[in-house]
C-alpha cells in the first residue's frame, strides 16, 4: 500500500541517512494520481535548554542541528516543515531566540510550529506567538486539510491564580510527573474554532491533525493525556480519513479510534521510557486498541531515531529507525482497520543489536 518503500527512501535520500540516529519524519502523501504526491518532515520536541550566557544544553543543541542537517538533504525536498512543540526547555526568550536560530538553517521556505508546554507555561506564549504567528490554525496544501490545535492549555483557574510568577508556573508545568501539574486541553473557544473550521471542509478530504499533546488519553501521570480529547475527536468523526501526529511523549505510539488514526514523533531531544502503568487497563481511557511492542526503555537512547511517514489515500505508514534497535515499520492494516507493526505486531521485538 505504500507508495515508497524503505529501500527507495534511502535510495532517495542518497542514503545519508542510513545508520543514523535522527528523529525527522518525512511524511508522503501520495494520491492514486502520482502528480499530486507530496511530502513534509516533522521535527519535534528539541527542548532547547538555557544553561547562562551563551551557554546552552549541548546534546539538545545537537539533536536539532544534526536533524536540520538532515533535513536539507532530503530529496525529494519536502514541500514544507512541521515542528511538534517543544522547542525551548522553559520558553525562555534566550531558548526561543536560540532554536529559531538552528531552524532557520533549515533550508525550506515554510516552517509551521505546533505550541508544547515547555513554550508556552513562562508567559502563555506570548513571546513564541509575536515570533511566529497564531497558536491555532488550519492550512490546505494540495488537497489535503491540515489543522495544528494548542493542546496545553489548561484551567484558567491553574493557570492564572496559583503562581506569584510565570516561572514558577512553568517550573511545575515542566515536570514530567509533578503532581502540582494540571491536565492539559484544547479548551471550548478553540474546539469552537475547530468546529467552524471543519464546517467549510468536504468529508471526503483527508485531514491531517497536529497536536503536542496526544489526542487520546494514554497516561494521565505524565500528561500523555489530553483532558478534553473525546470532545475533539466527534469533530474530527465525520470525515473519512483522519490522522493525528504529536509529539511529547518522546517514544513510538499508535492507536486506532474509530476513523481516527494516532502516531507520535520521536523527539531530538531524549526519549521517554514507557510508564509502567501502559500494563493496567484500569487506567486507560479508552483503551489502547493495538497492543505496541516496545523500544527497550534501559537503553538511553532506545526511541530516538528518525522516521518517515507515507500517507497513502488517507492512512500512514511510519517507517523507524531506531539506534539501538531493530528498524520498524507501522502500517495501516486495511484488513483489521488499525494501525499495525508491521513484523512484530504478534511476537516480541528480537533482543536488541547494537551498531
Ligand atoms: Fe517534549
Ligand atoms: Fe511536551
Amino acid at each position: 500500500m505504500s507508495a515508497m518503500n524503505r529501500r527507495d527512501f534511502l535510495r532517495r535520500t542518497g542514503g545519508l541517512i542510513a545508520g543514523s540516529a535522527l528523529p525527522l519524519s518525512l511524511i508522503e502523501l501520495a494520491f492514486a494520481d502520482e502528480q499530486q504526491n507530496f511530502t513534509f518532515a516533522y521535527i519535534s520536541d528539541s527542548h532547547i535548554q538555557h544553561i547562562k550566557g551563551k551557554d546552552f544544553v549541548r546534546n539538545w543543541d545537537r539533536g536539532l542541528i544534526r536533524t536540520v542537517g538532515e533535513a536539507n538533504l532530503m530529496d525529494p525536498r519536502p514541500d514544507f516543515v512541521m515542528y511538534g512543540g517543544d522547542l525551548a526547555q522553559l520558553g525562555t526568550k534566550a531558548e526561543l531566540d536560540h532554536g529559531l536560530e538552528l531552524m532557520s538553517a533549515l533550508r525550506h521556505d515554510k516552517v509551521h510550529y505546533v505550541m508544547g508546554e515547555h513554550d508556552y507555561y513562562l508567559d502563555l506564549g506570548e513571546y513564541w506567538e509575536r515570533q511566529l504567528g497564531p497558536q491555532w490554525y488550519s492550512f490546505d496544501h494540495k488537497g489535503v486539510h491540515f489543522v495544528v490545535l494548542n493542546s496545553v492549555l489548561t484551567y484558567d483557574e491553574w493557570t492564572h491564580n496559583r503562581w506569584s510568577s510565570g516561572e514558577e508556573r512553568m517550573a511545575v508545568m515542566a515536570g514530567l510527573d509533578n503532581p502540582s501539574g494540571s491536565p492539559f486541553m484544547v479548551g471550548e473557544k478553540q474546539r469552537d474554532w475547530l468546529r467552524d473550521d471543519l464546517s467549510m471542509i468536504a468529508k471526503t478530504t483527508p485531514v491531517v491533525v497536529f497536536s503536542h499533546s496526544p489526542l487520546q488519553k494514554i497516561f494521565k501521570n505524565w500528561n500523555f493525556w489530553t483532558e478534553d480529547a473525546e470532545q475533539v475527536q466527534v469533530l474530527l468523526k465525520p470525515f473519512d480519513k483522519v490522522t493525528v501526529f504529536y509529539g511529547h511523549v518522546h517514544q513510538i505510539q499508535y492507536n486506532q479510534i474509530g476513523n481516527i488514526s494516532f502516531h507520535s514523533a520521536m523527539a531530538t531531544a531524549w526519549a521517554w521510557p514507557y510508564p509502567e502503568t501502559y500494563a493496567q487497563v484500569d487506567s486507560l481511557l479508552p483503551k489502547l486498541t493495538v497492543e505496541m511492542n516496545r523500544a527497550d526503555p534501559f537503553f538511553e537512547r532506545d526511541a530516538t531515531g528518525w522516521q518517515f511517514v507515507d500517507v497513502w489515500s488517507g492512512n500512514a505508514t511510519l517507517h523507524y529507525s531506531l539506534t539501538e534497535n531493530q528498524p520498524r515499520t507501522v502500517a495501516f492494516n486495511p484488513k483489521t482497520g488499525r494501525p499495525e507493526d508491521t513484523v512484530y505486531q504478534n511476537d516480541r521485538i528480537p533482543p536488541q543489536q547494537h551498531f
